[in-house]
């Protein structure tokens, strides 16, 4: 096992619970979903802990579920789009595991995203300036990662393939 682990970072509706569970069947590895182990603890959905207890009680769980992977290994990690914000969670990371970012653009996430009402922070009329906004922001942040990936036009068999490459290179 070359990488401990893989972690996808990137933008909501960038592919990374897709790529991810494709990922983890062809190396053999775990599938993890960081989103769906905070709601597992939670007991309640995304939307409704962001309603119920606000956006810090989500990043304060979704902490946890960063550092309980710690000492875990064979894993494919998605992580929820605001997981690399943190920067305690960015080193936590970037010690477990091979930094894989999934990128596209805001005209593209926007068409994915356009009837998803799972996302809190996407909620109300969803925007391009908006989209735009939170990517410059983030983008430092996305940034920081052992390779990027742009996932526009590309199958989600595609980008696996491009990632296995990037592995075993
Ligand atoms: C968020 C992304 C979501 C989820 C939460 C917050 C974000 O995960 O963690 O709604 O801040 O970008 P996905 O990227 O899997 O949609």
């Amino acid at each position: 096992m070359k990488h401990k682990n893989i972690i996808l970072t990137g933008f909501m509706g960038t592919g990374k619970s897709s790529v991810g569970k494709l990922l983890a069947e062809r190396l053999g590895y775990q599938y993890c979903d960081l989103d769906a182990l905070i709601v597992a603890a939670a007991g309640f959905s995304i939307n409704e802990i962001f309603a119920r207890h606000g956006e810090a009680h989500f990043r304060r769980i979704e902490a946890e579920m960063v550092r309980s992977i710690a000492n875990r290994s064979g894993l494919v990690v998605a992580t929820g789009g605001g997981a690399v914000l943190d920067p305690e969670n960015r080193r936590q990371l970037r010690a477990v595991g091979f930094i894989v970012n999934l990128t596209a653009p805001a005209v593209e996430i926007l068409k994915r995203l356009q009837e998803d009402n799972d996302r809190p922070l996407l909620k109300e009329g969803k925007t391009l300036e908006q989209i735009g906004a939170m990517l410059q922001e983030r983008e430092p942040f996305y940034a920081d990662a052992d390779i990027r990936i742009d996932t526009t036009g590309k199958s989600v068999e595609n980008v696996v393939a491009e990632i296995m490459r990037a592995l075993a290179a």
